[in-house]
C-alpha cells in the first residue's frame, strides 16, 4: 500500500462472479456461491481488523428472484449455514443488520435473521449489513410510502419534505457508501443502493467474487485513497 491510505467508512461490494467461477472449474453453480459465502465472511473479518464502520455486501437481488429455484434456495440454504455458524462466533465486535424486503422469506430464515440482528456482538466495529431481497429501487418506493403514510396520517406535510426525509426511511441505516466495489468484470450498479451511492467513488476489479482476497479489498482500498473527492465542489 502507499503511504497515505484513506479509510472509507462505508464500503459497498456486490459479490458477483459466483457462477462463473463455478463453471470455469465445471462444478454447479451453487458450489461458486458457497465459495463466495466463505470469501464474504473472510473479507467482513477483514474489515472489522481495518476498523472500517460499515460494510454492505450484496447478497441476492429482487432481481434474483429470476433464477432457476434450485439457485435460489441454495443462496437461502447458505444464508441459514451463515447464520448458524455466526451464532457460534457471538461477541466478535461484528453487527449484523439486513437491508430489503423480508416479507418473502420463509419464517424460519427471518427469525434467524432477527435473532443475528439482536445478538449482543460486545461493542461493534463493523456492521455488517447483508442485502438479500434488495433493490435501490425498491428501498426508494418503499421510503415513498411510508412518506405518503405519514401525510396521509398527519404526521408529516408535504412542504417539509426535504432528502433527509428520504433518507431516514431507506432500509439502510448508514451514511452513503463511500466506496463501492465490483468484482466480476461487470461495470455496473444492477439496481444498489441506488439512493446511497450518489456520491461514491467506483472501483471494478476483474476478479471473481469466489478469487476476491484480502490484497483486492487492499488494492480497492488504495484506488479509493488516489481519488480527489470534490462533491460538486471545486
Ligand atoms: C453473484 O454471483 C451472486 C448472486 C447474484 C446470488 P452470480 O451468480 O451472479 O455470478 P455470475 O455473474 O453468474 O458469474
Ligand atoms: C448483482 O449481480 C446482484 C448480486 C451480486 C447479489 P447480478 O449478477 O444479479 O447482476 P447482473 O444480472 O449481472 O446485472
Ligand atoms: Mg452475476
Amino acid at each position: 500500500m502507499t503511504d497515505k491510505i484513506i479509510l472509507p467508512e462505508h464500503i459497498g461490494i456486490i459479490m458477483d462472479g459466483n457462477g462463473r467461477w463455478a463453471k470455469k472449474r465445471g462444478l454447479p453453480r451453487n458450489m461458486g456461491h458457497k465459495k463466495g459465502a466463505e470469501v464474504f465472511v473472510d473479507i467482513s473479518k477483514y474489515c472489522k481488523e481495518l476498523g472500517i464502520k460499515w460494510l454492505t455486501v450484496y447478497a441476492f437481488s429482487t432481481e434474483n428472484w429470476k433464477r432457476p429455484k434450485e439457485e435460489v434456495d441454495g443462496v437461502m440454504n447458505l444464508m441459514r449455514d451463515y447464520l448458524k455458524n455466526m451464532k457460534k462466533a457471538a461477541n466478535e465486535q461484528v453487527a449484523v443488520r439486513f437491508i430489503g424486503d423480508k416479507t418473502p422469506f420463509d419464517a424460519d430464515l427471518r427469525a434467524m435473521m432477527e435473532e443475528a440482528e439482536n445478538a449482543d456482538v460486545g461493542e461493534v466495529i463493523t456492521t455488517v449489513q447483508i442485502a438479500l431481497n434488495y433493490g435501490g429501487r425498491d428501498e426508494i418506493v418503499h421510503a415513498v410510502k411510508e412518506i405518503a403514510k405519514d401525510i396521509a396520517e398527519g404526521r408529516l406535510s408535504a412542504e417539509d419534505i426535504t432528502e433527509d426525509t428520504v433518507s431516514a426511511r431507506l432500509y439502510s441505516g448508514t451514511p452513503e457508501a463511500d466506496l463501492i466495489i465490483r468484482p466480476s468484470g461487470e461495470e455496473r450498479l444492477s439496481n444498489f443502493l441506488l439512493w446511497e451511492s450518489a456520491y461514491s467513488e467506483f472501483v471494478f476489479m476483474n476478479v471473481l467474487w469466489p478469487d476476491f482476497t484480502r490484497a483486492d479489498l487492499d488494492a480497492a482500498i488504495e484506488e479509493y485513497s488516489k481519488r480527489n473527492r470534490r462533491f460538486g465542489g471545486v
